[in-house]
């Protein structure tokens, strides 16, 4: 008999400032889709948690229990909006906070929303040395333009594309593959 699992493997962090969020959906979608292949999962929604000790202005149980979480999870999932060609300066706030090596041997995904196709690129130049700057494994990820969402809700294609990256993402991480 196994014992049931006390930490989550899979942990994405949600970078939007806003609390109705595409790129927070996306995150959603790609945490449920990883929960049916087998994964305990977890959400760190950015925008509920103290500005204050997320700008290390002051201290907060809330945010050092999610970067606690981030430190146990075998996937790291980061989620924001495309800001000025970048990910969120929320996102990188909390980024700053976790100590060196903090993401050593985790598979790290970005998954970033934005208007403009032309920045595509955009996880490449920013969050794959963010990642890799903590010793996290980067991994391919998506990034979506406004328009994969229909009525506030994601395309068919953008529901595939996350199907693709979850069984990806559980080769990637060396766990046995069990398909909903
Ligand atoms: C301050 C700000 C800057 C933005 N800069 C860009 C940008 O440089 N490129 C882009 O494609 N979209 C940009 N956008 C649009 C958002 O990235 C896009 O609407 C995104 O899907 C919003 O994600 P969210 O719903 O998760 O907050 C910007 C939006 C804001 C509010």
């Amino acid at each position: 008999m196994s014992a049931a699992p006390t930490q989550p493997p899979a942990v994405a962090i949600s970078g939007s400032p806003r609390s109705r969020s595409r790129s927070k959906l996306l995150a959603e979608l790609t945490l449920e889709a990883l929960a049916e292949r087998g994964y305990e999962t977890r959400l760190i929604d950015l925008a509920t948690l103290p500005a204050d000790a997320l700008l290390a202005r002051g201290e907060s149980p809330e945010v050092d229990e999610a970067i606690k979480v981030v430190g146990r999870a075998r996937i790291v999932i980061a989620a924001t909006p495309t800001y000025r060609a970048l990910y969120s300066g929320l996102l990188k706030a909390f980024f700053d906070l976790m100590p060196q090596s903090h993401l050593h041997g985790k598979l790290c995904i970005g998954l970033q929303t934005g208007t403009a196709r032309e920045h595509y690129l955009s996880p490449e130049y920013g969050l794959r040395p963010l990642f890799v700057s903590l010793e996290g494994i980067p991994a391919a990820g998506i990034y979506a333009t406004d328009d994969e969402f229909v009525e506030g809700g994601p395309s068919a294609r953008l529901r595939e594309w996350v199907n693709e990256l979850a069984d990806r993402a559980v080769v990637l991480s060396g766990r046995e593959p069990t398909r909903p």
